[in-house]
């Protein structure tokens, strides 16, 4: 299945909502990875790409709930800390033998997470940061959306 970002999943915040859309992205070059059977190169590349989900998306996402008071917010982190534990035990059993397995376990995860953090958590927190000035600033700390940024690489390596 082909997965679409769409004006109903915005969380209020236009740059969150662009790193949302890198999310989605991921979730559809790893089920075609799986269908065209090169998991491994593809899985390899995602990986790195969730690495820096976790390090820019989830900092980002965290200093807008702060900056605009949002009373969810460590509950959220442990949330965003789960995730950091299931992509951490995903990189130290990747492997050539084990690439496709891993691959179906992560598209059945990151789909599970747009459902149940993306849909559910992130947007509990839209009526706070939405038109909040201290929020767009916070978010803006952090560069472009990873959608754009991911957009402007891979132009580049071409
Ligand atoms: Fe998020
Ligand atoms: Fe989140």
């Amino acid at each position: 299945m082909f997965y679409q970002w769409t004006e109903s999943m915005s969380v209020g915040v236009p740059l969150i909502d662009n790193d949302h859309k890198a999310l989605i992205h991921l979730i559809n070059r790893l089920h075609e990875s799986v269908s065209a059977g090169d998991t491994y190169d593809v899985l390899d590349e995602l990986m790195s790409r969730l690495v820096d989900y976790i390090d820019i998306h989830f900092v980002r996402e965290e200093r807008v709930m702060e900056a605009c008071a949002y009373p969810e917010t460590p509950g959220h982190k442990r949330e965003h800390g789960e995730f950091v534990a299931y992509i951490r035990g995903l990189r130290e059993r990747f492997s050539a033998e084990t690439a496709a397995d891993l691959a179906g376990d992560l598209a059945s995860y990151l789909k599970d997470w747009l459902n149940h953090h993306i849909l559910i958590q992130d947007m509990a927190y839209r009526p706070y940061a939405e038109g909040n000035g201290p929020a767009a600033k916070a978010a803006e700390a952090f560069g472009p959306g990873l959608f754009d940024k991911m957009r402007t690489s891979s132009a580049e390596s071409r």
